[in-house]
């Protein structure tokens, strides 16, 4: 038996429970909102599309009692407010920090050996805070950002290329934020081609540019934050928790002098399965990335920093 608790059941949160049971994940799914029935009316609406779709996974909607999370393999943490147009993930800290810390603490009183995946933004910081408030060991800590940062690449990618998107391969590392993400230009291919063989240089920091402001673009169409590929991107880490997969996933991760850094949750390549992350791959970064990576640690530091003069740590 598995199960996976999602908290929050906004669009996110919503959306994340829907994957995982369509993808049946876990057995069990219970969604958790602070929202009297909010959270029992998508589990509801999302049951009802079992037949329809064909799954099993039971998933049940809750308001405010943790208890009813007890014994999650993994917990994804969506809660606070999403962004606006116009604005950062940074400035959702303030709001935001408070929320994660005592949602975490709630989650682990149930759920004591729980892997925890965080979704709330800003995500490195929140990673950060989770591992540092709550003393867990860092594998048992994921920020998900990497992985929708590095699907949204891809699709970029499949889109300059006309190609279908499970056919590109790349990924993104450092913060999950619009200037301190780098998509990795080095490593990306088409079925193993590197895309310099099809694509201008113009035309891959065209695909750079759009990545690095997907959610941004996405937040200004739609008037508040995407849900549907962060949704997933949750569900695949919980995936690949749940079946053990061992898969590589780039992930915000608590470094511990890999990439020459330490004390600081940033997206690296991480290789995930029951354990959590279970490594942290080096690759080799050109100068150019190099410099980009002391960039984003120095701004990622910057707004953790912040969780001290907010009193959450
Ligand atoms: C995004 O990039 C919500 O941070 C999330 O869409």
């Amino acid at each position: 038996m598995s199960k996976v608790t999602v908290v929050g059941a906004g669009n996110v949160g919503a959306t994340c429970a829907n994957v995982l049971a369509v993808n049946e994940v876990a057995n069990e799914v219970c969604l958790i909102d602070i929202k009297e029935g909010l959270a029992e009316g998508k589990a509801m609406d999302i049951m009802q599309t079992a037949q329809l779709m064909g799954f099993d996974t039971v998933v049940k909607g809750v308001t405010n009692d943790y208890s009813q999370t007890a014994d999650s393999d993994v917990v994804v943490v969506t809660s606070g407010l999403p962004r606006k147009p116009g604005m950062t993930r940074e400035e959702l800290i303030g709001v935001n920090a408070g929320i994660v810390k005592s949602v975490v603490s709630s989650v682990l009183k149930y759920s004591p050996n729980a892997i925890l995946v965080i979704v709330s933004n800003p995500m490195d910081t929140m990673a950060y805070l989770t591992l540092h408030a709550l003393g867990l060991p860092r594998n048992r800590v994921i920020g998900m950002g990497g992985a929708l940062d590095s699907a949204r690449l891809k699709y970029f990618l499949s889109q300059a290329l006309k190609c279908n998107a499970n056919d590109v391969d790349g990924f993104v590392i450092g913060g999950h934020g619009d200037t301190t993400m780098i998509p990795l230009t080095s490593y990306v291919t088409y079925k193993g081609i590197p895309v310099t063989e099809f694509l201008s240089k113009e035309e891959i920091e065209q695909v750079v540019k759009s990545t690095m402001v997907g959610g941004a673009t996405l937040t200004g169409l739609l008037g508040t934050s995407a849900w549907m590929a962060p949704g997933a991107a949750a569900s695949s880490v919980c995936e690949a928790i749940i079946k053990d997969q061992k898969k590589m996933i780039p992930c915000s991760a608590a470094l511990d002098g890999e990439y020459g850094m330490k004390d600081i949750t940033i997206g690296v390549p991480c290789i995930i399965g029951r354990n959590g992350i279970e490594k942290i791959i080096e690759v080799k970064l050109a100068p150019e990335e190099q410099e980009k990576l002391i960039n984003s640690e120095a701004a990622v530091r910057k707004t953790t920093a912040t969780l001290k003069e907010l009193n959450v740590l």
